[in-house]
Parts: structure tokens; C-alpha cells; sequence
């Protein structure tokens, strides 16, 4: 089978549209999607090996243990919807157990998407795969019903990369979702509110490599639109914001200094920051609670011994 992907306009000029703006605005801010170019995704892929992040081997874990409850809850022949679906290890533990009529992972960084797909084909011969490159935060065309068949849909959305929306921004997202998954339901991972001692560890790895993820979104405006800065002015900044239950980063402004883009010229005072990515942490009630703000029902929910992650089935509405 081909695994031609459904390409979505994921362009450059619109990091460097974003990036300007980002740049222009007080405080300065950016989607965390721009993290992942090739070098990013790789990135991204080593801190989940990391001893301090925790949440991907605890949602491994979790969906090794109740793959066959899972699997009744997807039910034989959906249609199965990554969203964000970066190196697709985990969907391995629910294709164990069920074969869906077609798998669609959506993610924004295509040549891993590809390679991904390729490696899971050559595991799972039987599967129909139709990867879409695109940004899932917006809303993605799905491909064509001929191409799709008639299943049921169902999302799976692990990794609480739900965490990097606001809670109003998360319950937009659900509600959209709610009606592209109409008769089926959602599998999304969250992540739980815990000790702050090992959420700061989780983002601020002693290898440091959650610091090179975090420096390669100026380093990728480097490479991809020329942007000129000093190798040294900037670090990585990770921290728990207690009230708003968020991990946020920055790149943080060694000293005041230029960074010059496209010709424009941005002034960094001495300690000022680029915020790259919030990271939200719920309590399971609360989850529950936007998840049904949002139109879904919530459903039975997986969680390990020491209340560090969450699965939660969420039943999207009938009609
Ligand atoms: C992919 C958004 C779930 O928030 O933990 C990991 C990204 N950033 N380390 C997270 C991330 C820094 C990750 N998500």
C-alpha cells in the first residue's frame, strides 16, 4: 500500500510570520509546534528515553497493562486517529490487539511522519495506514471517505501534548474533536498535578538535553530563515508556575543583545524571555469536568500506582 501522505500547508514562512510576531509582541510568545523540525523531533524522542521524564514509560506502561480494555473501548474496525503522532510507539500496544479498518496519524514534521509509517508497515502488513502532514491544532482535513472507509472514529491522543493548551484553548480543542469523533470516543493522555521537585527535574534533565530541544527553535530560525544571534546569548529556562498548574519554558536573555531577523531588528533586554511552551498538569476530576464542557462523556480512566499519568476513555456524543 502507498503511504503518500495528505500534505497541509506546513511552510516555513509560516515560522517566520510567527516567529516575527512572536518577536513584536509583549511578552514575547510562540506555539511550541515550532519545536519540531527533523533535528526537534529527534529531540524530542530522547528526552522520552530520559530517567527524569517520567510520562512517556508511565504511559507506556499503562497502555501495556490495559491494551485489552482499551482495545473493547475502540472496538473492532474504527477508524483511528493519531493526533501529534511523532515516532508511533505507543499505537504499537493497541495494533497488538485490535486491527482498525484504517490508521490516519497526523503530524506536523513529515519526513519523521514517513519514516515512522514505514517502520509500522513493515510490522503491521495488514494495516491500512494514511498518514496526513499538517498541524492538528488546526482543523485538519481528513482524507476523502472513499479512502477512509466507514468505521467509527476514534482519536488517540497519548503524551498529554493536550497540556501545551490552555484549558480554554484544550476544551476548544476537545469540542472540535467531539464532532470529527461523532459516535466514537477518544483515548488522551494527561498528565497529572504532582510533587513540583519532579516536574522540574522532568524539563530540566541532567544531560541537558531538554535544554537543546528548547534551543533549537532559535536554532532552526538559524538554519531555516537566516535568523543572527550569538550562540551564547540565550538558556534554557524551565520552571513550575504553582498556580496556574504549568510547566513553562523560555529561552532567557543572557544579557541585552540583538537578534536580527529578516532585517528586523529585535532587542533583548538582560533577562527577558522567549516563552516556548506551557506544559498544563490536571488533577483526573478536573480533566473529567473540561472533557464533558467540551461535550464528551467521560469514560473509565487508567492511572498507575503513584498517580504520576492518566488515560481516560472519553465518549464523544452520538449526534
Ligand atoms: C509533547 C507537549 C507532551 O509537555 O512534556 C517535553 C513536550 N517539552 N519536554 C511535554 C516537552 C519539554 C511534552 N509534550
Amino acid at each position: 500500500m502507498s503511504l503518500a501522505p495528505l500534505l497541509k500547508a506546513v511552510s516555513t514562512h509560516g515560522f517566520a510570520a510567527d516567529l516575527h510576531q512572536a518577536l513584536a509582541h509583549s511578552p514575547r510568545c510562540i506555539a511550541p509546534k515550532y519545536f519540531y523540525d527533523e533535528q526537534g523531533s529527534a529531540l524530542f524522542e530522547q528526552i522520552c528515553e530520559l530517567p527524569e521524564y517520567y510520562p512517556t514509560r508511565t504511559e507506556l506502561a499503562l497502555l501495556r497493562q490495559h491494551a485489552a480494555e482499551m482495545a473493547e473501548m475502540i472496538g473492532p474496525q474504527a477508524q483511528l486517529i493519531e493526533y501529534g503522532a511523532g515516532a508511533l510507539n505507543k499505537v504499537r500496544l493497541l495494533l497488538d490487539r485490535l486491527l482498525p479498518q484504517a490508521f490516519v496519524p497526523i503530524d506536523i514534521s513529515g519526513p519523521h511522519l514517513l519514516q515512522a509509517c514505514a517502520a509500522l508497515q513493515t510490522d503491521y502488513p495488514n494495516l491500512a495506514i494514511q498518514p496526513v502532514v499538517g498541524d492538528f491544532t488546526q482543523a485538519v482535513a481528513m482524507p476523502a471517505p472513499p479512502t477512509l472507509g466507514s468505521g467509527r472514529r476514534v482519536g488517540f491522543f497519548p503524551g498529554s501534548s493536550i497540556g501545551n493548551f490552555t484549558p480554554a484553548e484544550a476544551e476548544s480543542f476537545l469540542a472540535m474533536t467531539a464532532v470529527q469523533l461523532r459516535g466514537g470516543g477518544l483515548l488522551i493522555g494527561v498528565d497529572l498535578i504532582k510533587d513540583p521537585d519532579l516536574l522540574h527535574a522532568a524539563y530540566n534533565d541532567s544531560q541537558g538535553i531538554t535544554a537543546r530541544f528548547n534551543l533549537n527553535l532559535l536554532e532552526r530560525a538559524r538554519r531555516e530563515i537566516g535568523a543572527q544571534f550569538a550562540a551564547d546569548g540565550f538558556r534554557h529556562s524551565a520552571f513550575y508556575n504553582a498556580p496556574l498548574r504549568r510547566i513553562e519554558m523560555h529561552l532567557l536573555s543572557m544579557r541585552r543583545q540583538v537578534l536580527r531577523l529578516q532585517g528586523v531588528d529585535y532587542v533583548f533586554e538582560a533577562g527577558e524571555t522567549l516563552h516556548t511552551e506551557n506544559s498544563y498538569k490536571y488533577s483526573v476530576a478536573g480533566f473529567q469536568a473540561l472533557a464533558e464542557r467540551a461535550g464528551f462523556r467521560a469514560g473509565p480512566v487508567w492511572t498507575d500506582a503513584q498517580n504520576w499519568f492518566s488515560l481516560h476513555w472519553l465518549q464523544a456524543p452520538t449526534s
